[in-house]
């Protein structure tokens, strides 16, 4: 497929498993994340493998003005973007009060105002855009239908995410933009070890965890459809949804003791 593909997060986990099926379908690839020897590895085996362009940038987009810097070096390469995927993103285990605010901050600043300023920033030249499929893919979380204590912060990013998806879907609907939000739930990811949560009980489950490529495939083809939220997972599905029925109090207190492990 004749179209460019930015993916924030595109070293390891869902990220990297979403920009692989655009490799596969063939579209030319932008690979955003910090560590610059694993994008350079990356690019190179994709460039071989499936003959495409691939051109990887390093960046930590939790820093304010990262998107703006990001955009720049995508005007300076001549690089378009059709397709956006903001899948980078980080959580942090603990009581709110007690973690160190920089890394609360961090988190607000990748998952929401990278994620937000990036999609600002590349929504016009999409809407000029001639591919046929073309859009945003955000990478929000089950994570999205409830509140979380003892990881607070997080949830909320992650609602903000699926609240904007769902508002800019039925924005562009119409002018032929696709936005889709994938909310999965626990994946077999380094998400886990990052955000210091070893010992949760959780991964000691492996019918809940699911395999990151099929996370990604689900949103692959939920982006290309144009749904405007995709779960993957029956279980994940009704849990969501049940979140809309069940008390709050109840929620949050299931939310808790899962998130303490
Ligand atoms: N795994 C789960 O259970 C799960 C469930 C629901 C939702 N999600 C969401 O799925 C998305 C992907 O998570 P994952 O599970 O695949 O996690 P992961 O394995 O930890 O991968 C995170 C990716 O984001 C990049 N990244 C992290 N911080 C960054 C920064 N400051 N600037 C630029 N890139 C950064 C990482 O590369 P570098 O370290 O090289 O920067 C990596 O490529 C996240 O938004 C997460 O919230 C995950």
């Amino acid at each position: 497929m004749n179209r460019n593909v930015l993916v924030t997060g595109a070293t390891v986990g869902i990220g990297k498993e979403i920009a692989q099926l655009f490799a596969e379908d063939g579209s030319s690839l932008v690979l955003v994340a910090r560590n610059k020897s694993k994008l350079e590895a990356i690019a190179k085996e994709w460039r071989n493998k499936y003959e495409i362009k691939v051109e990887p940038i390093a960046l930590d987009l939790s820093k304010p003005g990262s998107a703006k810097v990001l955009f720049q070096a995508l005007a300076k390469k001549k690089l378009h973007v059709d397709v956006l995927v903001n899948n980078a993103g980080f959580g942090a285990n603990g009581e709110f009060a007690k973690n160190e605010f920089t890394v609360e901050s961090d988190m607000v600043h990748l998952n929401v105002v990278a994620l937000t300023e990036l999609s600002h920033l590349l929504l016009p030249g999409m809407k000029k855009s001639s591919a046929k499929v073309k859009g945003i893919l955000n990478v929000a979380s089950t994570a999205a239908f409830q509140a979380g204590p003892y990881m607070s912060n997080y949830y909320a990013t992650k609602a903000y995410v699926l609240s904007l998806s769902e508002g800019l879907h039925y924005e562009l609907k119409s002018q032929g933009v696709h936005v889709s939000c994938l909310c999965p739930g626990a994946t077999r990811t380094e998400f886990f070890d990052r955000a210091g949560m070893q010992e949760n009980n959780l991964l000691n489950n492996e019918f809940l965890l699911a395999s990151p490529k099929s996370v990604a495939e689900f949103g692959y083809k939920a982006f290309e459809k144009n749904k405007a939220i995709a779960i993957p997972g029956f279980l994940n599905s009704l849990l969501a949804q049940s979140a809309r029925i069940t008390p709050r109090f109840i929620i949050r207190m299931i939310t808790a003791k899962m998130n303490k492990g």
